[in-house]
């Protein structure tokens, strides 16, 4: 392994969430106070985490849903993290120690992600996948944001969306959903985004910037009147997206489906630190905003409630652990 460091109290050993089986996450994952702690590459840098955004993927590798490209057991969970730089490999260009960063460690979503990830102490990542954290933001905020926003942009390019067209949202509390809204309106400069959630929380995405919050408890959003230049699916009804967009439009969905509908198509998303430093002074404006459901800052010891929560799927934007020992 060679590195270069300054870092000269990193413990050989940490405390990590680990699930040495598949299955629940409330019945398989377990507090290891004794995990090594990973060495960085030449291209990767050691990162104290600080805290730790989860994402429902996630449980769903925990599932078993991933299986063919996953790592092996037994494997320390977590994407997102937000933390400080402790140890740079050689080949590490920018970064050096002592930077605050933040970003999705795994480069392709469900292509062997990493082993070590985020539920632990230290995490060891590619300098490319990681941004510095916005200076406006706290490391929990910062950690509810990389592979949401990664998957929201990916999937707004993918359906070359621009500025002056129209978007349907489907999804538009959850995680990816307050992403999507926020960059259409405010990155993108869409003429109309439209989005949908159940009544409690239709102000909540006027505030994100749509200017129309559809109640799907009310309203099925193919019936309206009004098609759309793109639809974003983030909830996995591709088939009736389909007929809420425009001749010509687009359709991307983020959920697996068994049979997609034409012209609706699925990505996965790829984890990219240049696209977080893009995006930095949106965030650093205020424009984008992280949204952290209001029981969503879970200590780390409470991993398995925090997941339990996460599996409700009623999950107002992000949660994230915090503080990490
Ligand atoms: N392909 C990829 O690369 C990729 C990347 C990221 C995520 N994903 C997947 O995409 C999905 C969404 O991810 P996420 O992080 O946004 O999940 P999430 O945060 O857990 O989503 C929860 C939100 O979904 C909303 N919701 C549930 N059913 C709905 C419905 N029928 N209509 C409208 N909203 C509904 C809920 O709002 P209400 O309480 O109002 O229903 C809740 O706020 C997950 O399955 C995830 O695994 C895929």
């Amino acid at each position: 392994m060679e590195t270069t460091s300054r870092a000269s109290n990193i413990p050989s050993k940490m405390k990590a969430w680990v699930y040495a089986h598949h299955g629940k996450p409330v019945d398989v994952l377990k507090l290891d106070l004794d995990v090594a702690v990973p060495q960085p590459t030449e291209d990767q840098v050691l990162i104290k985490v600080v805290a730790a955004g989860l994402n429902p993927v996630d449980f769903k590798r925990m599932l078993e849903m991933f299986i063919e490209a996953d790592s092996p057991l037994p494997t320390v969970p977590g994407y997102d993290v937000a933390g400080v730089v402790l140890k740079v490999g050689s080949q590490v260009k920018i970064l050096k120690e002592g930077d605050e960063v933040y970003g999705n460690i795994n480069e392709k979503g469900l292509d062997h992600p990493k082993r070590y990830g985020t539920l632990a102490e230290y995490t060891a990542v590619e300098e490319k996948l990681l941004a510095l954290k916005p200076k406006n933001l706290s490391f929990v905020e910062a950690a509810a944001i990389p592979l949401a926003i990664g998957t929201a942009y990916e999937g707004l390019e993918k359906t070359g969306f621009s500025a002056g067209k129209s978007i349907l949202v489907l999804g538009g509390a959850g995680g990816v959903g307050t992403m999507v809204i926020q960059l259409a309106k405010h990155v993108f400069g869409a003429s109309k985004v439209a989005a949908t959630s159940s009544s409690a929380k239709l102000e909540l995405l006027k505030s994100l910037g749509a200017d129309l919050a559809i109640d799907y408890t009310k309203d099925n959003f193919e019936d309206l009147p009004e098609k759309f230049d793109a639809v974003y699916d983030a909830v996995g009804q591709s088939e009736r997206a389909v007929k809420a967009v425009k001749e010509g439009g687009q359709v991307v969905t983020i959920e697996p489906v068994k049979a997609l509908t034409a012209p609706a198509f699925r990505f996965i998303l790829t984890s990219s630190g240049a696209m977080l430093e893009r995006l930095n002074p949106f965030l650093e404006n205020g424009k984008v905003k992280p949204v952290i459901d209001p029981r969503g800052t879970f200590p780390f010891s409470q991993g398995p409630e925090a997941f339990s929560y996460l599996e409700t799927g009623r999950v107002t934007g992000k949660i994230v652990l915090h503080p990490i020992p």
